[in-house]
């Protein structure tokens, strides 16, 4: 249940993140008793928040957010996202939370610390470690789009976290066929696009990102390189890029199919793809103006919507 005095408490530990705040203070604030701030800051500490509390000294906030927290987010409302964090210490997936709350009406954003079935495209498990990587699922606002645009979303979800990985965090990786992130030829991100339709209309639409920040026995991290990535902090940059991307799919799809020709590993290879146990071979040629891959087969020029691709020999 919402608690606005614990929301205030959390907003000024966060305020004052690494340093102690005196108990009485925060009670005198907020005009509660100091017995109300205890029970609010052990009903915090058991929804896995990191807070100290020393006698005299008053409460402190971890002072390294290494991790997902369940508040404290700087998420603004956009035309296609929404703001509401939905926060899980454990789920099965993110993709189940984005599906319930819509079907009960309000469009989140769910985060967790970790999922017991994380899926992946074309039924893979996407194993997802307690505070090993991001675990997100964002619901578009679906009446924006049109089904012939549903490639265009996985494109514009890869290209958001392409950019912000090398803008902000000056990490360059490559863009494997369709919206792959791969770091030093190791996957480092996968996408999972959930909708519904109906006739020509998108009725629901979720796009679930899940990027790795650990090494595990599965994918590459990204602080492989000793570089530090505040999960939070992310997570608010790359739901504004990712805004700014959907937009794109509207307004600029000739950026969004430029940008991921230029960051792309796949162009150019020969490759296998295959689309639910349909298998086809041949050389990736290009992607079209919706982010269909074109593979040439002998003679035969092929499009592929969707599919599971695996590099059979390097760039032609
Ligand atoms: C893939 O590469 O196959 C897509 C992986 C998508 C994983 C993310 S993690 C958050 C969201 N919840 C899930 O169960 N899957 C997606």
């Amino acid at each position: 249940m919402y608690d606005l005095m614990k929301e205030s408490i959390i907003d000024i530990l966060f305020k004052n993140l690494g340093e102690f705040y005196s108990g009485k203070k925060i009670a005198e604030k907020l005009g509660i008793s100091s017995v109300a701030v205890w029970k609010r800051v052990k009903n915090l500490i058991d929804e896995g928040y990191e807070i100290e509390a020393v006698r005299k000294l008053g409460y402190r906030l971890s002072d390294h957010p290494t991790r997902l927290w369940p508040s404290g987010y700087s998420i603004k409302k956009t035309k296609w996202l929404p703001n509401t964090v939905l926060f899980h210490k454990q789920v099965s997936s993110t993709m189940d939370t984005a599906r319930s709350c819509y079907k009960n009406g309000s469009r989140v954003i769910a985060l967790a610390r970790k999922q017991t079935t994380g899926r992946g495209r074309h039924g893979n498990k996407w194993v997802s470690q307690i505070d090993s990587g991001i675990y997100m699922s964002v619901a578009v606002k679906p009446n924006l789009l049109l089904i012939k645009s549903l490639p265009l979303i996985n494109i514009a979800a890869c290209v958001a976290v392409h950019k912000l990985l090398k803008e902000k965090y000056k990490i360059n990786t490559k863009i494997k066929w369709p919206n792959d992130i791969y770091y030093d030829d190791k996957k480092i991100c996968g996408i999972l696009i959930e909708s519904e339709t109906e006739g020509n209309s998108i009725t629901y639409i979720a796009i679930g990102i899940g990027l790795d920040l650990k090494e595990n026995e599965n994918y590459a991290s990204l602080s492989e390189n000793g570089s530090y990535i505040n999960p939070m902090e992310l997570v608010g940059l790359l739901i504004d890029e990712l805004d700014r991307q959907l937009n794109n799919i509207t307004n600029n799809s000739n950026f969004l199919i430029s940008y991921w020709k230029l960051h792309n590993n796949t162009i150019g290879r020969k490759v296998l793809i295959n689309d639910f146990g349909t298998k086809i071979s041949g050389y990736a040629k290009d992607i079209d103006e919706i982010g269909c891959l074109l593979v040439k087969d002998g003679d035969v020029e092929k499009k592929i919507v969707s599919g599971d691709i695996m590099f059979l020999e390097g760039v032609k």
